[in-house]
Order: structure tokens, then C-alpha cells, then sequence
């Protein structure tokens, strides 16, 4: 080896050990200095994670109680994702719809099999499918539902989040979200959440209304569960008026909530159906809408598409990922330790948690205000081995990784009493 490429080498493995052997304060600080600052992530540098676990790069071991906000529902690096994106890497990863591939029609298939709607269209992330949605219903609304050129509105519940784009925070009532972000997409209505009534006065009052869109649980609203019935209620308003019903199941579907999707609590089958984040198994960005041929196909050939959108890397993926949560059975073990959870959350004294939300492994506990700031509580809990993050300041989020057993969550839930009994 001439002695320049020797220097060479050594010179690169220098700079690689000496970027390695960072600490997590240079490492958080060199993420603030080059990284645009939209998020403020807790104060930990994670660089390892096994099932309900990660390791922070000091070596320190966390249970996971926020699963990447309910996207990592099969456990952290399950073997087997690892092992099909490996195979399918090695193989072909993108071709672009301007080809077909084996995974496309083969993940098409199996989730309209098993969740029996006619066809599947797969997407990126969850904003881009509840784009999607959207765009079929005004379709539909102008060459089904006949309404008139430019007019079709879509009717979004108060507190909903769908993401961040233009067209989802067009829809969202949390200045947070929409604030100097002008103009924004119209004909887009809001309606309160939980409140039939409400819906149904805007049905009878607007006949241009193509679609309602909502979340089954609202999740980012801080784990608002609707009362019993509401869900049939939506169902039976949407067909009397006819207007399409886009559930948004992006962060309750695929057995967070301790059922297959939310929807089926109260066995109701939505038009469209909005899928993300587990889908992907926590490995590649997939997602992706479920509807029936009448509807779905108002999108023809040119109408619509993604560079990556049903890559045969995030299908193959995709598939294994929907695949593991069925043969695991994890609806069952989310249902199950579901009420685990429930049973030893709701005896936190009034004092501390003002209210305990939830079904399933997706759940909410409200810290009193005057107890303490829900961002000091999660410093605590990472502090004492337990990572999650509040919503909207307050609201302490319970959604950890699908996979976990009975003792996991005894533990996670023994850390989380005791930094709350001694918080003060
Ligand atoms: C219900 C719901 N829909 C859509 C989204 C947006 O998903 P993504 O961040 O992948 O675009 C989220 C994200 O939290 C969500 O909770």
C-alpha cells in the first residue's frame, strides 16, 4: 500500500473513532448548531434499540414508552424486518412506479385481504396519505357526488392532527400548527369532536361536503377517547348525507389501541382508511390509503404519485412489518396489558394526574399543572431509566412498543410511580 493511502485511511479512522466517541452534550450541541430547530427533542442521544429498549451512546439502557409516537409497535429492530430489508436491499430497492414490482401487488394483496377494502395505495408518511385521502374525496365529490366545480369541503373534527404540511395544518385548529403559515387551503370546515349533533347540523347546512375526516382516537390531541357510539353515529350521518368517512387510523390502527384498527371497537368500516406509521415497522417510511374501487379509482393514471411511494424496499417491509403484529398477535397483548395499565394509572392520586386516557397501548396521563411541568417530569423519567415525551405541555404519552411483556410495563410503570411519588 503506497504510504499516502495508508495516511489516508488512518487519518479517516481517526476522525470516525473521534466522531464515535462523542458524548451526548457534544452531541446534542453540534445537532442544535447545524439542525433547524422545529423540534425540541428530550435530552438524549440514542444509538441502539432491541425490542422494548434502547441504549443511549454512554451505554445507558431505557425502556421505550413512546415507540417513535406509536410508529415502532413491533419492537425496536425486530429480526425478521431486519432480515427482509436486508434480503430485498440486496436485491432491489427502488424502481419507481414506472415499473412494476413483485412487493407492490403483493402487499396490495394481502392488506386488502385482511382488512377488506377493495384496493390499497401505498404512500411515504402519514401527512402524504391523509393528502391522498383528501384528494380522492374531492374527486369523488365532483364526479360522484356531483358537487358543484371548486366547491367540495371537507369537514375535519377540532384538535385533529394529520401533520404538518400546508394542507394539514389548513385543517388544524392549534395555532401552533397553522400560525403565519397563510393563506391556507379553503373549503376545509372544522366540527367538534365527540358531538354528533354538531356534525349533523353540517351536513343538512352544507350540501357541498365531500368527505369528514377524523381520527377514531385523537391522538396528538392529548389521547381523547369519544364516547360509545360515536363512531356507528359517523358511520350512519356520512352514508344519510352522503358523504365519505376518512378515518384517520395513521397512529391508532394496526393493534396500538388493542384491536386490528380503533374502528373496530364498534365494528364500523369507514370509506377510506389511513394507514402509517407502524406500517413501516419503524424501518421505511411507508403509508398509505385503503378504500373501495368506486372511490379509490376516481384517482386515474397521471392524477397522482411519489417518486418512493410502493418501492419494493418499504412494501417488502411493509408487509413483514403488518405480518409480525398478526402472527404475534399484538392486538391481544396491547389489549391485554391495556388494562394493565389502566388498572394501575387511574389509582395516581388527583393531586398528580388530573385524568387517565386511553385504550390499549396508546394512552394519556394528565399531569395537574400544579403538580408539576410535563417536560420536567419526562427529564426525570429518562433520568431514571424511562423515555417518553409530554403532548400539548401536560399530557404524559404511554404508547410503548407492542412487543413488551407483563414485567416490561410493571417495570416501566413501577419507574414512572415512583418519580411521580417523589417528584416533590
Ligand atoms: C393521526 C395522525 N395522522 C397523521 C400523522 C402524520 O404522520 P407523519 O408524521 O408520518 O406525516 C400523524 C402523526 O403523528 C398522526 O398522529
Amino acid at each position: 500500500m503506497q504510504p499516502t493511502t495508508r495516511s489516508r485511511i488512518f487519518c479517516l479512522t481517526k476522525e470516525l473513532n473521534f466522531k464515535r466517541s462523542l458524548s451526548s452534550q457534544e452531541l446534542i450541541e453540534r445537532d442544535n448548531k447545524y439542525g433547524g430547530r422545529h423540534f425540541k427533542p428530550l435530552p438524549v442521544v440514542l444509538t441502539r434499540g432491541e425490542g422494548v429498549h434502547v441504549w443511549d451512546v454512554e451505554g445507558k439502557r431505557y425502556l421505550d414508552f413512546l415507540a417513535g409516537f406509536s410508529t415502532v409497535n413491533q419492537g425496536h429492530c425486530h429480526p425478521r424486518l431486519i432480515k427482509v430489508m436486508k434480503e430485498q436491499a440486496a436485491k432491489i430497492a427502488h424502481t419507481s412506479r414506472a415499473f412494476y414490482s413483485e412487493p407492490h401487488g403483493e402487499l396490495g394483496e394481502y392488506l386488502t385481504k385482511l382488512f377488506k377494502w377493495d384496493k390499497f395505495l401505498p404512500m411515504n408518511t402519514g401527512v402524504e396519505a391523509g393528502d391522498t385521502a383528501v384528494k380522492v374525496a374531492r374527486r369523488w365529490g365532483y364526479r360522484v357526488k356531483k358537487i358543484p366545480k371548486e366547491q367540495a369541503t371537507v369537514v375535519f373534527a377540532k384538535n385533529n392532527f394529520w401533520g404538518r404540511s400546508i394542507a394539514a395544518l389548513s385543517a388544524s385548529t392549534d395555532p401552533n400548527c397553522y400560525t403565519d403559515f397563510g393563506p391556507y387551503v379553503p373549503r376545509f370546515d372544522k366540527v367538534t369532536y365527540n358531538d354528533l349533533n354538531a356534525l349533523e347540523q353540517k351536513f343538512q347546512q352544507d350540501p357541498t361536503v365531500c368527505a369528514f375526516m377524523m381520527e377514531p382516537i385523537q391522538g396528538e390531541a392529548g389521547v381523547i377517547v369519544p364516547n360509545n357510539g360515536y363512531l356507528k353515529g359517523v358511520r350512519d350521518l356520512c352514508t344519510k348525507y352522503n358523504v365519505l368517512w376518512i378515518a384517520d387510523e395513521v397512529q391508532t390502527g394496526l393493534c396500538r389501541t388493542g384491536k386490528r384498527l380503533a374502528v373496530d371497537h364498534e365494528n364500523q368500516r369507514p370509506d377510506i382508511l389511513v394507514l402509517g406509521k407502524a406500517l413501516s415497522g419503524g424501518m421505511y417510511p411507508v403509508s398509505g390509503i385503503l378504500a373501495d374501487e368506486q372511490i379509490i379509482m376516481c384517482l386515474e393514471t397521471g392524477s397522482h404519485g411519489s417518486t418512493f411511494a410502493g418501492s419494493p424496499l418499504g412494501n417488502r417491509v411493509a408487509l413483514e412489518a403488518v405480518k409480525v403484529l398478526e402472527e404475534e398477535n399484538l392486538a391481544d397483548n396491547a389489549r391485554k396489558l391495556g388494562q394493565v395499565l389502566r388498572t394501575k394509572l387511574e389509582k395516581v392520586p388527583k393531586d398528580i394526574a388530573v385524568e387517565f386516557r386511553g385504550r390499549g397501548l396508546l394512552a394519556g396521563l394528565v399531569i395537574n399543572k400544579e403538580f408539576g411541568e410535563g417536560w420536567d417530569i419526562c427529564v426525570k423519567l429518562k433520568e431514571a431509566g424511562l423515555l417518553t415525551r409530554p403532548a400539548h405541555g401536560q399530557i404524559l404519552r404511554i404508547s410503548p412498543p407492542l412487543t413488551i411483556t407483563k414485567e416490561q410495563l410493571e417495570e416501566g410503570l413501577s419507574i414512572l410511580t415512583t418519580v411521580l411519588n417523589s417528584y416533590k
